[in-house]
């Protein structure tokens, strides 16, 4: 089997980790194609809970070989702090396991001050709530040409010179928000300090990828992020600075798309958002409160609270449609148990017209009015349910009319954080 990419459908946080390394426990390969450590991805094995921001979620199975690929930014000391820390849990990564693109850019402290001055104090309300991890300004380096890459860190000569090159560009833009110049001295010996601890792991991503296709071995494409986060497609500019897209595995890790096999989207049962920027099916009421008490909505990375709301297939559908998804996998289902009723977002209604889609101004974006379905909620639990058959009908109905809405099969259900609560529910991919 070729590859398969699983992306978020909606303002991540969807429960990509634990989907991922579910699938990953008969995947040969698990690559991360973009995002950075803004990405918190939680995988609850029994009663211990791992969160990986770089290292792909398949790092947790034996057997499996993790990879960063070259779309991914990479920040050397969080990365060496995310392998030291999983070697402490006992896990082994090593250059057998793991691979990091030689062609990937890497996020530097420098980045981080600027992601701060632009954003401005934590405590203050602030522009696009960030992670504050120099994810924009890093890619910004990457596509401004200008950005330090894995590779630079072997050639002491080509860093010094990519390093202040990088320097003085930052600078410029430091006294504008009256920082401290940065030295590139210092940046150069930093970065030469991490390189014994990743240079062992780097490698041509997109040959070993192709050599590994072609003998027949399975891959799993990563997503980090979710669909209304992608810097085009997503609710811009309250949005990240990649592509979070299926199309963005293959750019981003260096296939073709005759590789893959399937897209797979993850959605939570209802909405949530961390950060700022448009949600039409925000819960600003008890209702809200509810999601975030029962679903434990606390940003995994900045710890904080995630905005909540119902389920908006109108977004979920586009989503799908944007990354030609085939089969979704619905999480946190038992979070609804015990609602009195529920409600589904099925159009939205902009000045006096009825729309089937999310504009993509962001006055429209936030103008627009939900128009609900509503269902009856379930008294039974669905908990740590793992067989359709045992779900409450009630349940089963508001998949069913989700799948209608959203113009996909929901192929797997997850009932609980554990890695095993998951039910096969329509047929489709994964299969
Ligand atoms: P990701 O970034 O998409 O990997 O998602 P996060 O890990 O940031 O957030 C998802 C949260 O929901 C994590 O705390 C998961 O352990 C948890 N989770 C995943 N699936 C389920 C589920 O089916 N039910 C419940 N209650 N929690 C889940
Ligand atoms: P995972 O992979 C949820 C959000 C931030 C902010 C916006 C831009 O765990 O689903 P950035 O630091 O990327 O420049 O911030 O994007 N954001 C996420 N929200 N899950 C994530 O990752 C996110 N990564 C970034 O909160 O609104
Ligand atoms: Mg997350």
């Amino acid at each position: 089997m070729p590859g398969m990419i699983v992306v978020g459908l909606q303002w991540g946080d969807e429960g990509k980790g634990k989907v991922v390394d579910w699938l990953a426990e008969s995947a040969d390969i698990v690559v991360r194609f973009q995002g950075g450590q803004n990405a918190g991805h939680t995988i609850v094995v029994g009663d211990e809970t791992f969160t990986l921001s770089l290292l792909p979620s398949g790092i947790l199975r034996h057997g499996t070989v993790a990879v960063l690929g070259s779309g991914v930014v990479i920040d050397p000391e969080s990365l060496i702090h995310e392998i030291r820390h999983l070697r402490d849990r006992g896990f082994r990564v090593d250059n057998t396991n793991f691979m990091i693109a030689e062609n990937a850019s890497l996020v530097l402290g420098a980045h981080k001050h600027l992601d701060i001055f632009r954003e401005g104090p934590s405590d203050s309300k602030s522009e696009i709530g960030t992670t504050l991890m120099g994810i924009g300004p890093a890619y910004e380096d990457k596509v401004g040409r200008r950005a330090v890459r894995v590779c630079d860190m072997a050639n002491p000569d080509r860093l010094d010179t990519v390093v202040k090159g990088l320097v003085r560009h930052h600078n410029k833009i430091r006294q504008g928000y009256n920082g401290l110049d940065i030295q590139a001295k210092s940046v150069h010996g930093d970065l030469l300090d991490y390189a014994p601890h990743l240079l062992p792991f780097v490698r041509p991503v997109w040959k070993f990828l192709r050599e590994s296709l072609h003998q027949n071995k399975t891959v799993l494409f990563e997503g980090a992020q979710g669909t209304f986060l992608d810097v085009e497609h997503g609710t811009y500019p309250y949005v990240t600075s990649s592509s979070t897209v299926s199309g963005s595995a293959l750019c981003g890790s260096g296939v073709g798309p005759k590789d893959i096999e399937s897209v797979v989207g993850v959605c939570k049962a209802y909405q949530t958002r961390v950060g700022n920027g448009p949600f039409p099916t925000e819960q600003l009421n008890s209702t809200g409160g509810k999601l975030r008490r029962v679903g434990v909505e606390i940003g995994t990375i900045t710890s904080r609270p995630r905005r909540c709301g119902w389920l908006d297939a109108v977004m979920v559908r586009q989503a799908c449609a944007i990354s030609g998804v085939e089969g979704v996998v619905i999480t946190k289902l038992d979070v609804l148990d015990g609602f009195d009723e529920l409600k589904v977002c099925s159009g939205y209604r902009l000045m006096g017209q009825y729309l089937d889609h999310l504009p993509s101004c962001t006055d429209a974006q936030s103008k627009v009015v939900p128009l609900y379905e509503t269902f009856p909620g379930w008294t039974q639990p669905t908990a740590g349910v793992r067989k359709k058959s045992n779900l409450p009908k009630e349940a089963r109905a508001y998949i069913d009319r989700i799948e209608e809405l959203i113009e996909c099969p929901v192929t797997l259900l997850s009932t609980s954080p554990e890695r095993n609560d998951i039910i096969r529910y329509s047929d489709g991919p994964p299969s």
